[in-house]
């Protein structure tokens, strides 16, 4: 029987380590692109889809992620008091931007640790998971199309992006077959980062999955694999392999993508979507020539 979605885990407990000391105390969603905190387009992006329900894993050193999506009072009274009405809108606005529910992971032992704690709040029912330092241009579709695929094939959808060769050693990696529908594959096998030179394909999986509630019991039994984390990737080899509830299908994302965990992505975001920006883009753009222009 198909689901209409309406649930959103967004796992956001991971110590962020390549961003230190900047996530000394503070965790990497929160770190802003633009003026937003990342975390926040991908709330934006849920609830664009139709997920109202968002359940985010936290961690220790999480509380700011919570307060971010709750009034802010004094805030709010001082910027009233001032008249200064646009940024009251600004900082108002992630107040009631979804139903948002939290749970703690306790240990960050793993992507896939981390989706098994959802466990309670998702039930048998399918579910998207949105990684909370990957964004997704809101101009380009892809959680909606991945929705679709889900209702239509009662299976899991992960979405994949191809990757140039030489970035395969840092993702999941699928194995595919084409199925009759443009850019929609069929997975048959996932390996976390494959060593260079043995990566089965160059179709890497980014951080959108729809996934099917009997992802929650091959989690259960899933071993610790690379980095001795549990991977979601390896409970999703399992369910791909033994076609476990429809098997796994991959949606190909030829949007723009930003991976705001990785310093030099995160950069390369901010310029990106600056430049885009009526309010920053007109002076960014020649400064950003010039600058350009003055490099060896
Ligand atoms: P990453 O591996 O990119 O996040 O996990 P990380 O471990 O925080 O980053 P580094 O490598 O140390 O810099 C992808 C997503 O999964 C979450 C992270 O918060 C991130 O959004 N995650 C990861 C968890 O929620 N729990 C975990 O145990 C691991």
């Amino acid at each position: 029987m198909a689901f209409r979605i309406t649930k959103a885990v967004i796992p956001a407990a991971g110590l962020g380590t390549r961003f230190l000391p900047a996530t000394k105390a503070m965790p990497k969603e929160m770190l802003p692109v633009v003026d937003k905190p990342a975390i926040q387009y991908v709330v934006e992006e849920a609830v664009a889809a139709g997920l109202n329900d968002v359940l985010m894993i936290t961690g220790r050193n999480k509380n700011a992620l919570e307060n971010h999506f709750d009034r802010m009072t004094e805030l709010e009274a001082t910027l009233e008091e001032k008249g200064d009405l646009d940024r009251l809108e600004k900082v108002e606005y992630s107040n009631d931007l979804a139903d948002m529910h939290y749970v703690r992971q306790g240990d960050p032992r793993g992507l896939g640790h981390a989706v098994l704690r959802a466990r309670m709040h998702v039930g048998r029912e399918p579910f998207a998971v949105l990684l909370g330092d990957d964004l997704i241009d809101e101009r380009d579709v892809l959680l909606s199309r991945m929705i679709e695929e889900q209702n239509n094939r009662n299976a899991s959808v992960i979405a994949l992006m191809e990757v140039d060769p030489s970035m395969t050693h840092m993702y999941g990696i699928a194995t595919v077959e084409m199925t009759g529908t443009p850019d929609v594959v069929k997975i048959t096998g996932l390996v976390e980062k494959p060593a260079t030179g043995t990566s089965p394909s160059n179709y890497a999986i980014i951080g959108r999955y729809v996934l099917q509630p009997d992802v929650f019991d091959v989690l259960e039994h899933t071993e610790p694999g690379k980095g001795g984390e549990i991977q979601l990737t390896d409970a999703l080899q399992s369910m791909a392999q033994n076609n476990i509830a429809g098997g796994v299908y991959g949606v190909v994302f030829r949007g723009r993508r930003y991976d705001t965990g990785d310093r030099l992505d995160y950069i390369k975001a901010i310029v990106q979507l600056a430049v885009e920006r009526p309010d920053l883009g007109p002076e960014l753009k020649p400064w950003l020539k010039q600058f350009s222009a003055n490099l060896d």
